[in-house]
């Protein structure tokens, strides 16, 4: 019967030419690609996300790069976003018990690793990692972002396979357009905070994940159209708090393509929008300047850009799901979105889809926030933050330390008002006009 089923709706599928008229989106395909080459990146809260399906199923990727925001499972999760802004941006000032501790992030992983919701992360130890930071990122001070780095540093095994860029820059995707965006130490939504920059974020994180090569060098290609593709198929039976878009975009090189002539297997990249620059907010304007689809063109990688939605009252302005919405393990394999991808890339691959995970507890989220007698609905302060053209640049709070979260128990050593890093990577500060970069073997200090 299912057989059948199948048959009448290939049949179906192939008489209305796959994709049931000229401006319905098509249907995510298998696609040849390199599998041991499939590559993340995202930005600001799509950065996070980008961790969060890369710790989920850490085998499955080579790489990833990560854009103006922190790190993997910040927060305590309750999905009401004053506890993620308290505790991870530095929108509220927050006391330095109020804080999170990047080191309380093991334990979650650990946890998560025993109740198998997570792949072992020791995946990740000749994986790659590219993290860019704003020194005057509206929402992050350098330490919260740059603790993406202490996160990792357990994992992964070479110092050589960690790329980090500081610029004194706002939250921005950092371009090399001069056209489109506004300057690198702005803020803007309403550029959908594409930033000048001087140089092509995206190009020097897939040349540094792809082809280990540091120098950012221009790209030229000449990009056809992006091409929309229906999510609801990969959300189908998850719980209704999913937040995906019903739609979302990809992109296919000429040369990625079978009917081509000059055919190239080619290169698999997802790349996860940030807030209130999805579908929603933006259409596609982000990713049209994002110099990703000259990047695809010119290096044969086939892009794909899953789109998250709003829900009200908690993520009014589209948010990947970095706080908890959808329940208690939203950083797992059971989060719905974490699913709803990982659909994408089964099908591309060519493999079945995988059933629903988790179950009710990993579910619907619905009853966050109401166990400890706090109303469901963010403060004014968040609010004002977060609803759309509301975003306003706070001065940065220089004097912000950052320690163990009280309720949590665990230390770290008291800091210093300057901000010390102890990492033997190699990082890269541009501070623009100047440019310049450190080898830093021993410690960079930002003051
Ligand atoms: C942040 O906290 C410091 C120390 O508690 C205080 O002096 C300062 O006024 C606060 N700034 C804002 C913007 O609330
Ligand atoms: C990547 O490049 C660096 C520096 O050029 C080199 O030392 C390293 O061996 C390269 N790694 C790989 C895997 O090719
Ligand atoms: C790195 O990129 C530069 C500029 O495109 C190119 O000249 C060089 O050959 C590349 N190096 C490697 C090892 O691919
Ligand atoms: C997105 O597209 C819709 C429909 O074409 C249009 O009305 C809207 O103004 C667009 N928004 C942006 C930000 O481009």
């Amino acid at each position: 019967m299912r057989t059948l089923i199948t048959v009448v709706l290939l049949i179906l599928s192939i008489v209305s030419g796959n994709n049931g008229g000229p401006n319905s989106p098509s249907k995510l395909g298998h696609m040849v690609v390199h599998k041991d080459k499939i590559t993340l990146s995202g930005f600001s809260s799509g950065g996070t996300f980008a961790q969060m399906l890369q710790f989920s199923y850490s085998s499955l990727f080579s790489g990833i790069a990560v854009f103006s925001h922190t790190y993997y499972r910040c927060g305590t999760g309750t999905g009401l976003v004053d506890d993620y802004d308290r505790q991870c941006t530095k929108l509220f000032n927050a006391s330095e018990f109020e804080v999170y501790n990047p080191d309380l992030v093991h334990e979650d992983i650990k946890e998560y690793v025993g109740l198998k919701k997570i792949e072992n992360p020791m995946n990740l130890k000749d994986k790659r990692l590219y993290v860019y930071a704003g020194l005057r990122n509206a929402l992050f001070t350098p330490r919260q972002s740059l603790s993406i780095l202490s996160v990792y540093e357990r994992y992964i095994d070479s110092p050589q396979s960690i790329f980090t860029r500081v610029q004194d820059a706002d939250l921005v995707l950092p371009t090399d357009n001069t056209a489109y965006g506004v300057p690198c130490t702005e803020f803007s939504e309403k550029a959908f905070f594409i930033g000048q920059c001087g140089f092509s974020g995206v190009t020097e994180a897939l040349n540094f994940l792809l082809f280990n090569n540091t120098s950012a060098a221009h790209v030229r290609g000449n990009p056809n159209s992006l091409m929309e593709f229906d999510q609801t198929e990969f959300t189908r039976d998850l719980p209704s708090k999913h937040q995906m878009d019903t739609v979302g975009y990809y992109y296919v090189p000429k040369r990625c393509r079978r009917s081509s002539s000059n055919y190239r297997q080619c290169y698999l990249h997802f790349y996860f929008h940030g807030c209130a620059s999805g579908r929603q907010f933006a259409n596609s304007t982000h990713i049209q300047h994002s110099g990703l689809l000259k990047l695809a063109e010119s290096r044969n990688i086939i892009m794909i850009f899953p789109q998250a939605a709003l829900s009200l009252p908690e993520n009014d302005i589209g948010c990947w799901d970095t706080f908890g919405i959808s329940g208690k393990y939203y950083a797992t394999q059971d989060g719905p979105q974490i699913q709803a991808v990982k659909r994408m890339i089964d099908t591309i691959l060519g493999y079945p889809m995988s059933p629903p995970k988790g179950g009710s507890s990993g579910g619907n989220g619905g009853s966050w926030g109401n166990g400890n007698g706090r109303p469901n609905t963010p403060t004014a302060q968040s609010q004002h933050f977060h609803q759309q053209h509301k975003y306003k640049h706070r001065p940065t709070t220089g004097k912000q330390k950052q320690k163990g979260n009280r309720h949590r128990g665990s230390g770290q050593s008291s800091g210093s008002s300057k901000l010390e890093f102890y990492f033997g990577y190699f990082v890269l500060f541009t501070l623009t006009p100047a440019f310049f970069a450190l080898h830093c073997t021993a410690h960079v200090k930002l003051t």
